[in-house]
Parts: structure tokens; sequence; C-alpha cells
């Protein structure tokens, strides 16, 4: 068995922090989220990954800049460029020749799930069905694929953001394909935008009276990191299972409670208190007097300085200088970004910077 990550399209729920970077490298506890996939394929015991990337060329430079050949999960890696986003259907028939006939695991790029594929994979080599999809409970299920399954398990009705929707299960987008679903993918017509949808052609073996779909639900928490809100809650869910590790050095006078992670070369000054569950990389400076609290991942590079951030993303490269305390929570923020207190301000207001598609809450 195969493995396919699909990591092309724009992301645009995610702009600003996409104009340029591939969402799959926004780091989850300072990991990349497509290393989480990676590294879940891997641990199912499959060793040849296909990746599809976009079109442009940075983002495909920075992503294969990223997992490289996939050594470091002894996998190989090839990668796939798709020539414009015409949907999940389309890069995934890009794939035939890649996949040889094999079965192989669909992963879109951005996709988190904390139990792993592995039983999804044994279920699918046991029963031998013509596709597998590993679904959720959602309360919002019309914002997904949805699918209804009978009580033997097997799926009875598929359909891509309904209205009124017929289940609360959604299709996660994790699959299990054997090589029919390639003459599906040629049977389908663009939907919605243009673009030719996953779904369809999974409705197409479902209504095959000949073939058997079936589905595996997922055991614990699953996300879709494509909105910040979710992103910040993948970082929540890993972040608590965190292995903590104090490489760099922590003054005397400042106080760490909890699972906290410290990289290499980061010093953590005097008067700082950092309450786990928390990771800083390497080369960061925090404090003196600052507060990092609960659910925080602090990327490379930065300098933190007074104030405190909670629940929040700091990419990297980024300084905080907050000398009036402010508190920064619930916030994601790109790579070389500069967050400081503003001085002698009459009249009290903030002053922004903003790129375009930003958002603020004040
Ligand atoms: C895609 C699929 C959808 C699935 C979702 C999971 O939607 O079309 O069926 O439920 O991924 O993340 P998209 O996120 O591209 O809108």
């Amino acid at each position: 068995m195969k493995g396919l990550i699909l990591a092309g399209g724009l992301a645009t729920r995610l702009r600003p922090l996409t104009h340029t970077g591939a969402k799959q490298l926004i780091p989850i506890a300072n990991k990349p989220v497509i290393h989480y996939v990676v590294e879940d394929l891997a641990n199912a015991g499959i060793k040849e990954i296909g990746i599809i990337v976009g079109y442009d060329k940075d983002r495909i430079a920075s992503i294969v800049n990223s997992v490289g050949d996939g050594s470091n999960w002894g996998v190989k890696v090839t990668y796939i460029e798709q020539d414009a986003p015409r949907g999940l259907a389309h890069a995934i028939g890009i794939a035939e020749g890649f996949m040889g006939g094999e079965d192989f695991v669909v992963y879109l790029g951005d996709n988190m799930i904390k139990s792993g594929i592995k039983s999804f994979v044994e279920n699918f080599k046991k029963d031998r069905p013509i596709c597998s999809l590993l679904l959720a409970k959602h309360d919002q299920p019309q914002k997904f694929g949805v699918a209804v399954f009978d009580e033997l398990g097997n799926v009875v009705h598929v359909e891509e953001k309904p209205e009124n929707p017929k289940s609360n299960y959604v299709i996660t987008g994790i699959y299990i394909f054997t090589s029919d679903i390639f003459d599906a993918i040629k049977r389908i017509k663009p939907g919605k935008g243009g673009e030719l949808q996953i779904t369809d052609a999974i409705k197409l073996l479902v209504d095959d009276p000949d073939k058997i779909v079936t589905c595996h639900k997922v055991q614990g928490w699953w996300d879709d990191a494509g909105t910040a809100e979710a992103i910040l809650n993948a970082n929540y869910m890993v972040l608590m299972d965190i292995v903590p590790e104090i490489k760099g050095n922590i003054s005397a006078d400042s106080k760490v409670l909890g699972k906290v992670g410290v990289g290499e070369n980061t010093i953590i000054h005097e008067n700082c208190y950092v309450k786990g569950p928390v990771v800083i990389g390497n080369n960061c400076e925090v404090g003196p007097n600052t507060y990092i609290g609960p659910y925080t991942s602090i990327g490379d590079n930065c300098k933190i300085k007074g104030g405190e951030i909670e629940s929040s993303i700091i990419i990297g490269n980024t300084t905080v200088d907050l000398e009036n305390g402010e508190k920064i929570i619930h916030s994601l923020i790109g790579k070389h970004s500069k967050i400081i207190s503003r001085k002698n301000s009459v009249p009290k207001g903030g002053v922004f910077v903003l790129g375009e598609n930003s958002e603020l809450k004040l």
C-alpha cells in the first residue's frame, strides 16, 4: 500500500499566513502539520508516499525543503505537481501512474488525527472493500462531505457539503482507495467552482451494487487545520501530550511549571512565569518579566519581553516587546512579525501595519 498526501491548493481561508507559504507547513507545537501526516503514514507501515504539490514554485520549494526525500521517517517521497487547483479528485487522478495499481491511503495534508490511521489501514486489509472512508462525528456536517452508513458499517450514501445533512458523520480528509477510484474519477464532471470533487467519484462506487465501500470511525479528535481556530485547537490537543524537554537556560529567578519544552540556545530571563503545556523553540529569548501561559507554542528565533501570551502560536522569528504588560490570547502570529507596546499613547488606541486579509479582534 502506498500513500498520497494532497498539499496543493492556495488555502485562502488562512490568508495572510498562506499568501506566500503553504498551510501544510504551519507548525502545531512547533512541528509542521505535514510532518505529522508523513509520520502517521510511516507508522502505518507505508513506505512510498507521493505528495501532490501545487504549481507555485516557492510553495513547492518550501514543502520539498521541509519534507525532503522522506528518509527522516524511513519512507521514500515523490513529488507530483498539479498545474492548477482543479479539485481533490483531479489531484488524486494525476497520481495514477505513481500508484501502479496498488491500494493507497489519501491524506489531505492539513488533516490531523490523534489516534493515527493504523487501525483504519488494518481493517481495510482485512475487509478488502473497494474503498473505505475515515469518518468523524461533527456538529456542523454541512461544512464537509457527509456519509450515511448501514448497520454493517457499509456506506450507503455520500454527499458534499449538503444543506440538509442526512447524518452527522463527516468524511475526514483521509481515505483508502483501490485503483478502481481512477475509473470513477474519469467518469465525473466538475462540480461547484469547476473543480472535480472526490465525493462525486466515491458516490459512483457507493451507488454501484457490486461494490462495497466501508467506513471507519475516528477514535479521539480529528482536525482539518484549515482555519486559525482549527489550528489553535490542534495546538491545544497536541500540547496536552507533549513530552517536555529543557535544553536551554532558565534563570533561577523564574518559574517553569507543568509540561514545558525549551529548545537549544534559548534563554529564559528573570522574573518569568512559564506555565505549561508550552513549547519554546531554539534561539529564543524570553523575559524578563514575562508570562507564557498554557497551550502556547513559540517557534525558533523569537524575542518575547514583558506582557503575557496564552493559548497562542507564534510561528517564529518574531519580536514581542510588551512593556506595559499587555496580553496576547488565542492568536496565530506569522513569521517575522513585530508586536510592541505603544509609547506615550495619547489618544489611546492601537497602531497597526497589517497585511492583506488580516484579522484583528480588539
Ligand atoms: C474536502 C472534501 C470534504 C471533506 C473535507 C475534510 O473539503 O471535499 O468531503 O469532508 O475535505 O477536510 P474542503 O476542505 O476541500 O472544502
